[in-house]
């Protein structure tokens, strides 16, 4: 496909703290949630955690290798806050060890021609905010030692870093966390969930207010938040399928979004929670509203959406991947994520969030993740391995999409990153599912790239050598 791409368009890799760094307690870190979690047993799946994963805290300058081999202009990491502040809070001791690991980190990007794309808080809250005051349950406590947290990232490396996200995935923290109890701290129950959402929100506002009064007039940068959701295509045309897709989004995506693109949570949330639903001031809702620069989704499958069930957490919207003649919606199934097709398919969100929320804030969107598990791909020998012919498929079914989106339709995507350069930590999943594009031997830590690197190289070079063209 050749088509133009805007010259400020991202492409690369994203990744997490605790899914590749290791060294736990190395320089200074002190536990986060995550190590807390992962060492309990009957967490994760495979019964490991995150203490070596790729080991990326020591073997940075590979990955950085690596990616630049892979052609990709940025990078998108996150920070680990009990590195950087290991008691977590205001007034708490800020680590010179770790200030000085990631400004040499960035710098290393930035002389190889990778701009950073930092994430603030990828899941990992130290374990000493959450043992003081409950964490993200506390409004009061939270949401100033995030902004305090935030704010010592800015000053220390806000001259080299452009692109900031506050949070990856709130739906993640706030529901897996805190609702059906899969991720750290495990919490279960149908209250925390919305608490927990709306201080993210507030945390995130409050960082990007610090941001815009206090730096981004001297730094120049952009900040915004990483959402996600899968495309919830309606089960067919009957009208209550239709709504059920609708409000499956509003329950995952609208839930975040609307807040900050639009100022309240989305109505039908609010009849069906009620109460338990945290209000904001007006003060607080002035501050959330308009909070981000860019759009951010996360995005991986498509789901078919229908009506009914008793999942709250969803809209009592049912989902499946099978169609009303009884076929699947793609072939390569693995718990959640499809083929080739369904990568087509799921690039529509993209341009549907984009256009349903473009015409409230000007905003343009980021694809800040989207990848897949090839099935079985654990069990498979290092040769095999790198074989990923069906996560080839995927990438081209969903970067085609995309590209001619926003070339032919001119939807304003300005950046994808895919997930991920490496085999890593899979959080629940442990190292049972792969999603890199180079396989990682995690006895070894031998790194070897799989044909998706390839390809995906070859997407960036194309338009590299056609000076913007794909
Ligand atoms: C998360 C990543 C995770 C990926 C694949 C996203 O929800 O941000 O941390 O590894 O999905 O499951």
């Amino acid at each position: 496909m050749t088509a133009k791409l805007p010259s400020d368009f991202l492409w690369g890799y994203a990744t997490a703290s605790y899914q590749i760094e290791g060294s736990p307690d190395v320089q200074g870190r002190s536990p986060s949630i995550w190590d807390t979690f992962s060492h309990t047993p009957g967490k994760i799946k495979d019964g490991s955690n995150g203490d070596v994963a790729t080991d990326s805290y020591r073997r940075w300058g590979e990955d950085i290798a690596l990616l630049k081999l892979s052609g990709a202009n940025s990078y998108r990491f996150s920070i680990s806050w009990s590195r950087i502040i290991p008691q977590g809070g205001r007034g708490d001791l800020i680590n010179a060890d770790a200030i000085e690991h990631y400004g040499v980190f960035i710098e290393t990007l930035r002389k190889n021609g990778i701009k950073p794309v930092v994430t603030l808080y990828h899941w990992d809250l130290p374990q000493a905010l959450h043992d003081r005051y409950g964490g993200w349950l506390n409004k009061e406590e939270i949401v100033q030692d995030y902004v305090n947290y935030a704010r010592t990232c800015f000053r220390y490396f806000g001259d080299s870093v452009k692109d900031w996200i506050t949070h990856n995935e709130p739906w993640c923290i706030s529901v897996l966390g805190y609702a059906t109890g899969a991720f750290a701290p495990g919490h279960k129950g149908d209250t925390e969930h919305w608490i927990v959402a709306h201080n993210l929100l507030l945390a995130h506002a409050y960082a990007v207010k610090a941001y815009r009064d206090e730096f981004q007039a001297s730094q120049g940068g952009q900040i915004g938040i990483t959402l996600d959701c899968s495309w919830q295509m309606p089960y067919d045309d009957s009208p209550e399928n239709v709504a059920a897709a609708q409000r499956s989004i509003a329950f995952k995506l609208g839930r975040f979004a609307d807040p900050i693109y639009k100022g309240h949570y989305p109505k039908i949330v609010k009849d069906m929670i009620g109460d338990r639903l945290p209000e904001f001031t007006e003060e607080e809702i002035s501050v959330v509203k308009g909070s981000s620069d860019f759009f951010g989704l996360n995005t991986y499958t498509t789901q078919l959406a229908m009506e009914g069930g008793d999942n709250e957490i969803q809209g009592n919207v049912k989902n499946t991947f099978t169609k009303p003649d009884g076929t699947q919606l793609g072939k390569e199934c693995t718990s959640s994520h499809l083929d080739e097709h369904v990568a087509k398919l799921t690039t529509i969100l993209a341009q549907r969030m984009c256009l349903g929320y473009r015409h409230i804030l000007p905003v343009s969107a980021r694809v800040t993740e989207n990848g897949f598990p090839v099935k079985g791909e654990n069990t498979l020998e290092v040769d095999k391995a790198i074989n990923d012919t069906a996560r080839v498929d995927y990438f081209e079914g969903y970067t085609d999409a995309l590209l001619r989106a926003v070339n032919e339709d001119g939807v304003p995507v300005k950046g994808y990153f895919a997930w991920s350069i490496l085999d890593n930590f899979e959080w629940a999943d442990g190292y049972d599912t792969r999603f890199g594009v180079t396989y990682v031997d995690f006895a070894t830590q031998r790194r070897t790239t799989k044909s998706s690197y390839d390809f995906l190289k070859k997407v960036w070079k194309r338009r590299r050598h056609s000076g913007g063209a794909l």
